[in-house]
């Protein structure tokens, strides 16, 4: 069922009917349009009213079929407005719940529009590198006024109804219902109060005026060219909406239509629908199904209050859940009760918060030096310090204390989830949740799938991932899982290319060009150069044939561990984050070099990026193969979520999709042949390989 048609007297009720969210694909376009057709030709009906079933009026148009002829297949979205404003009889719009893009665009084709309190209303077509395509750049603005349309349609951001409706002199509602449940109730009898009013009134009959005109457009430009510097969108978003100001209502139409295809086709709109479709995508498990019943959650515990544990039991009371804090000692209760009631009374401070919901969240909080008093809680999260000796002293005492059914969840970030599971008699029950720091704002979640972790733990994981509003991303056990795995082999790269004439400032600004949020080396001082540097220690005794560059441990030996220390890669003014590039580094970068007696070349942008991000990729490739990942959008989840990498490229799997493998593995076999890199890494892992001879791609 896509559409149902349904007669009450003489009113038409048509009902999109094409779960989850009512997007207007080919079938339910078409089935609209007969209902539609039915109505007018039956003469016992005097007015037609459109809604939706279920969660939505509608989502908008079906961003699956994007790309592919069935979107402009006739009736297109365009097509099936015209018919309904066409229409001789009344057609009423009864909104309710979820309004959305070309959802929006049919409800301003129709005559009239009654909407419930509480129904979010957007054009977020921008949010996906587009702008609206199926009138909302001509329609809006006439109802809504230039200013609020504009708004909405370049920040993608619903707003209620209610608040709409109090707009002056806005036509986009000609009616709020009382409630949300009166809604078709009140719908009829507005459809009947006009059944009779002529001429029926036309959204696109309305002008579009702005009082400053060309300076108020002016003005929307340069905001929006500060706000997205790597999207094209929301710049044709202006020009659309100055369009239906200037011109007559179908040249401003053609014009929307022409904008709208041309963005459709480029990189940035497909990296964009790619993510949006990759992200709902990460919260499925494939051998674990949908309707898997889930463990309860109603109550946290942490153990460790430190840097992590703090930021932890902050997602949790923002979610309303309690949470009770373990420390060996009540100093290090008190410092990180501290730190937690610091983090929100800034946001208090900055208007962020308000105050009683700041005291609302601390009065969720507890905490204790007993493990007997956690024995209640529905799921426990550790993180202690990072050695496997205290790992296993405290899930020894978990399983001696936790009630049957808890959930026993470690914040480790290298260490083997399987071991700290058979530290316990309930290996089941034990999952990873590796938060990202700080964890109380990163988005990113890994969730790590230990051998023996019970599908339903998974499940009931990716669901409170949800709840706390994290993006989860399910990993396997290995070394780094997903994200960190893959950062190290970047690191390397890095490496290689100040031994071969970079400097650590050259490499951040060609990576932060390319869109990243912060160079590789300016993340390093961020997160702290002693991590990377125990990390290599470790491996020059695992793996002595891995090649590594020395100069960060150079860096390392001179103290600079990074912003905390208050010198990296760079220098840092105490309560600053600006990056000072230092002559002394790249005086010991140059000596390094000097002392293995390296000619230095230049290396360009192009080859920086290139080495960087394919070093991610081929990594990626081996995660993907081992089963580590489930599929290739989750590596670009982590990438942007955890990891800065620009949502425009959709990725790292994304952009090497986009470049084609053939390309990337090319690349590759160019790179093996530097004597100064590392040719056994540079090998295209075997999937890559066989996937660029097949001329196929990642996603
Ligand atoms: N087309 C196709 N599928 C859609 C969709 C759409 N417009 N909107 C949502 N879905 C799917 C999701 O992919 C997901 O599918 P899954 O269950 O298989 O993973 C399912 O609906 C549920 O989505 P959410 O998990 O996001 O559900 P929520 O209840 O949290 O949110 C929503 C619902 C607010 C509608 C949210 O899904 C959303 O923001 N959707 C995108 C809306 C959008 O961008 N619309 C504009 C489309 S472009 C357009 O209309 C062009 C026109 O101008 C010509
Ligand atoms: P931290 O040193 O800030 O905090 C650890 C806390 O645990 C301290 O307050 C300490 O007193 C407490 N603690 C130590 N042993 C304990 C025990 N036996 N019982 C109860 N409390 C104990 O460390 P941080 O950074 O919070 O890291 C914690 C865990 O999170 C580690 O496993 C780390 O690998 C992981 N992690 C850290 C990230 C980071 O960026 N800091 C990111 C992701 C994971």
């Amino acid at each position: 069922m896509t559409a149902n048609y349904q007669a009450h007297g003489d009113v038409a009720v048509i009902t999109l009917d094409n779960p989850p969210v009512n997007g207007l694909g080919l079938a339910t376009r078409q089935a609209v349009a007969d209902a539609v057709n039915r109505a007018q030709a039956d003469e016992a009906i005097k007015a037609i009213v459109i809604t939706g079933a279920g969660k939505a009026f509608s989502g908008g148009a079906d961003i699956k079929e994007f790309g592919s002829p069935k979107s402009l297949q006739e009736p297109n979205l365009l097509s099936l407005i015209a018919l309904v404003e066409g229409s001789t009889k009344p057609v009423i719009a009864a909104i309710h719940s979820v309004m959305m893009g070309g959802g929006l665009e049919l409800a301003l084709g129709c005559h009239y529009r009654v909407a419930a309190p509480g129904t979010n209303v957007a054009l977020p077509e921008v949010k996906l590198g587009l702008l609206p395509g199926a009138g909302g750049t001509q329609r809006l603005p006439r109802a809504l006024g230039v200013e609020p349309a504009l708004n909405m349609i370049v920040s993608g951001e619903p707003v209620k109804s209610e608040m709409l409706a109090m707009l002056p002199g806005q036509k986009l509602f000609d009616k709020i219902t009382a409630t949300p449940a009166s809604l078709m109730d009140e719908a009829l009898a507005f459809a009947r109060s006009v059944a009779d009013v002529r001429p029926l009134p036309k959204v696109r009959d309305l002008p579009a005026r702005h009082p400053q005109g060309d300076a108020y457009f002016q003005f929307a430009r340069n905001m929006v060219k500060g706000m997205s510097k790597n999207f094209p969108a929301p710049a044709k978003c202006v020009d659309a909406v100055e369009a239906a100001t200037k011109k007559k209502f179908v040249d401003g139409m053609a014009y929307e239509r022409e904008l709208f295809i041309n963005l459709m086709w480029t990189a940035e709109s497909r990296s964009l629908r790619h993510l949006f479709f990759a992200e709902r995508a990460a919260s499925k498990i494939p051998d674990v199904p949908s309707d898997t019943s889930l463990r309860d959650i109603k109550t946290v515990a942490i153990i460790g209050a430190g840097t992590m544990g703090g930021g932890i039991a902050m997602n949790f009371l923002n979610a309303g859940i309690p949470v009770k804090m373990l420390e060996m000692k009540q100093e290090a209760l008190d410092r990180g009760l501290a730190t937690i009631a610091k983090n929100y009374e800034a946001q208090v401070k900055k208007g962020k918060l308000k105050q009683d919901k700041y005291e609302q969240r601390m009065a969720l909080l507890s905490t204790t030096l007993s493990y007997d008093d956690l024995s209640a809680a529905d799921l426990v999260i550790e993180a202690v310090f990072e050695e496997l000796s205290v790992k296993q002293a405290v899930f020894k005492e978990l399983d001696r204390v936790m009630k049957l059914g808890a959930i026993l969840a470690s914040n480790t970030s290298t260490l083997d989830v399987n071991s700290i599971a058979n530290f316990t008699a309930r290996p089941q029950d034990v999952v990873g949740l590796h938060f990202f720091s700080p964890a109380n704002v990163m988005k990113l979640l890994e969730v790590v799938r230990g051998e023996k972790t019970a599908k339903d733990v998974m499940a009931t994981v990716m669901a409170v991932a949800k709840k706390i509003r994290k993006t989860a991303v399910v990993s396997g056990v290995c070394d780094g899982f997903i994200g960190n795995r893959m950062i190290e082999q970047y690191g390397r790269q890095g490496g290689f290319l100040l031994d071969e004439g970079c400097t650590p400032e050259q490499v951040d600004k060609a990576m932060e060009k390319f869109g990243m949020a912060m160079g590789p080396f300016r993340m390093g001082d961020l997160a702290g150069n002693d991590i990377g540097w125990a990390i290599r220690k470790r491996r020059y005794q695992e793996k002595p044939h891995m090649k590594y560059s020395k100069t960060a441990d150079l860096l390392c030996e001179k103290g600079r561990f990074g912003q905390k220390t208050g010198a990296g890669w760079y220098d840092y003014v105490a309560g600053k984050r600006d990056a000072i590039p230092n002559a002394e580094v790249v005086a010991m970068i140059e000596a390094h070099r000097k002392s293995l007696g390296i000619t230095t070349r230049k290396i360009s942008d192009e080859e920086i990026v290139q080495r960087l991000v394919f070093s991610l990729v081929n990594e990626a490739a081996h995660i993907l193969e081992e089963g580590i990942a489930n599929k290739a959008s989750d590596i670009d989840i982590v990438y942007i979520f955890g990891y800065g990498f620009p949502a425009h490229r959709g990725g790292p799997m994304n952009y090497a999709d986009e470049l084609g493998l053939f390309n990337v593995v090319q690349a590759m076999h160019r790179f093996a042949q530097n004597p100064l890199d590392d040719a056994a890494f540079w090998q295209p892992a075997p999937l890559l390989a066989r996937l660029a001879a097949e001329g196929n791609k990642f996603n």
